[in-house]
């Protein structure tokens, strides 16, 4: 079977971009860079992007590219032993799609109801009792809330169609959701800066304040961000430069990821903070009120802040098209761009069709999702993304670290990259490589001690099991149960096939 390609360098770093540049720089950077130091941020962004960022994202591409295949059977011929952290990390990508799934369909319900301005002078209200009909508690899932359903139908259709054809038809979508929320995100910021009081919020958001480097925490949400923000650890970026030849460049591609994703991130800080300061002005309520960053942002406080607009009802409406249609077009490629990373990981571990791969996969994600739909899917969304994203993930990147820092030779990945990239990196990366663990360790210590002295966001322990330790627990067995029991028959026939 021929492995399927990329048209062309400029769809795979698209596609890199797209999965990049999601829901996270627009409703988690602008937030994280404002409450840890305002402009001065940017230096522990930097700082974190040089260290980890660069050096994890090269490590990803150089072995899914070296190795023709996703994340799995990509480090399982590295070494045998390697291929259970692959399944980690596919295992990973699969319970955050299932969400974010969800959040694209309150996107959608948010998008069509701009059109009459349905949140009125109560977003929040809207939000839970209107679209999600939040129920009071994790257990009681009372049913669907229809309009979430329909807006969930609508977004695995259309991840089924971008990905029908994987590579091909990707690419032929990868441009306009990458473009699209640039532009929109470009006239936001033109209307937002031109409003009295845009230029207080943007002060807030831009004031340096070089004291708050001293303390460590601004470190360690630099480091959470760029690894968040860069989708690493999560199987994608092995799965999409797979479908690269083994000799494309990877540095210069790297590079070109970072720094476009690091733009859209502070793009969006200016739209949201100009916004901000306007809606500050004119309704008086102060910015450290309302500067918030997650699924509050997106659904109660920038609509009200759009609210606050100048022009009545139709300026409203048509800002708030602009605003959700920007995180649907940021957010969709980040969606598939998780969906692809499983349907690369089966596909080549059994050497299955990947048309059906794609439609099996997509069926079993469609199904698992439906619980998020449910009454109770807000809390569901809020417990899996926390537990996922602070343990399952930053786990998974210390795994990868350590095997590729310290139980590989680490150099030669260095030896294959270096001749085909346009920059050649030095001994520093190697030595980054061997580090980053240490660093994403003090991480997952913050995140640990944090949520033992208060369990995240109050719910009763039996739920902090269920979508929570007990998932990570879960992630482990479901891997190891496929690295040893199901997937142990092929592992032979695959490297034999490969290596032809
Ligand atoms: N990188 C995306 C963002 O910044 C989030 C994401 C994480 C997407 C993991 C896919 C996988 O929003």
């Amino acid at each position: 079977m021929e492995r399927q390609r990329w048209d062309s360098r400029a769809a795979f770093i698209l596609a890199a971009i797209g999965s990049a540049a999601g829901l996270g720089n627009v409703i988690r950077f602008p937030y994280v860079a404002y409450s840890n130091g305002g402009g001065a941020f940017l230096i522990p962004y930097f700082v974190a992007l040089l260290t980890a960022g660069i050096p994890m994202l090269v490590m990803e591409f150089a072995i899914g590219q070296k190795n023709q295949a996703g994340a799995p059977v990509a480090l399982g011929k590295l070494n045998n032993k390697f291929e259970f952290f692959g399944w980690w990390q596919v295992i990973c990508a699969f319970v955050i799609v299932c969400y974010y799934a969800v959040i694209m369909s309150w996107i959608c319900n948010y998008l069509v109801g701009s059109i009459n301005v349905a949140w009125g002078s109560e977003p929040m209200r809207y939000f839970t009792e209107d679209v999600l009909k939040v129920s009071d508690s994790p257990g009681n899932l009372s049913g669907f809330s229809l309009s979430v359903l329909v807006g969930l139908i609508v977004t695995w259709v259309a991840v089924y169609l971008i990905l029908r054809k994987g590579t091909e038809s990707v690419g032929k979508v990868i441009s306009y959701t990458v473009a699209a929320p640039v532009v929109l995100l470009i006239i936001l910021i033109i209307r937002a800066v031109t409003l009295p009081g845009a230029m207080e919020g943007l002060n807030y958001f831009l004031k340096p304040d070089f004291v708050a480097l001293l303390t460590p925490r601004v470190w360690i949400e630099a480091y959470t961000q760029v690894f968040y923000s860069l989708s690493l650890a999560m199987a994608i970026m092995y799965a999409y430069s797979s479908y690269m030849p083994e000799d494309s460049d990877i540095t210069n591609s790297v590079l070109i990821v970072v720094f476009a994703d690091a733009c859209v991130s502070f793009l969006a800080g200016l739209a949201i903070f100009g916004t901000l300061g306007h809606m500050s002005l004119t309704q008086g309520v102060p910015i450290e009120e309302v500067a918030i960053g997650g699924i509050r942002l997106s659904f109660d406080v920038f609509p009200a802040a759009i609210n606050a607009l100048p022009g009545g009802q139709t300026v409203v409406a048509i800002f708030g098209f602009v605003f959700f249609a920007t995180l649907l077009t940021l957010g969709i490629d980040s969606t598939f761009s998780l969906v692809e990373a499983v349907i690369t990981a089966v596909a080549d571990k059994w050497r299955l069709n990947k048309h059906r791969t794609t439609v099996g996969v997509i069926l079993v994600m469609a199904l698992v999702s439906l619980i998020y739909a449910t009454r109770a899917g807000l809390h569901w969304v809020d417990l899996v993304d926390h537990y996922i994203n602070s343990y399952g993930l930053i786990i998974a990147g210390i795994m990868e670290t350590i095997l590729i820092g310290w139980f590989y030779n680490t150099d030669s990945l260095r030896q294959y990259f270096n001749p085909i990239s346009e920059y050649k990196f030095g001994k520093w990366w190697t030595y980054m490589i061997k580090i980053i663990p240490f660093i994403l360790f003090v991480l997952l210590a913050g995140y640990f001690v944090e949520d033992i002295q208060t369990p995240y966001g109050g719910y009763a322990s039996i739920y902090q099991w269920l979508g929570g330790w007990g998932l990570i627990i879960a992630v482990g067995v479901v891997s190891f149960i496929i690295t040893k029991f199901i997937g142990k028959r092929k592992n032979k026939e695959i490297g034999k096939a490969v290596d032809l």
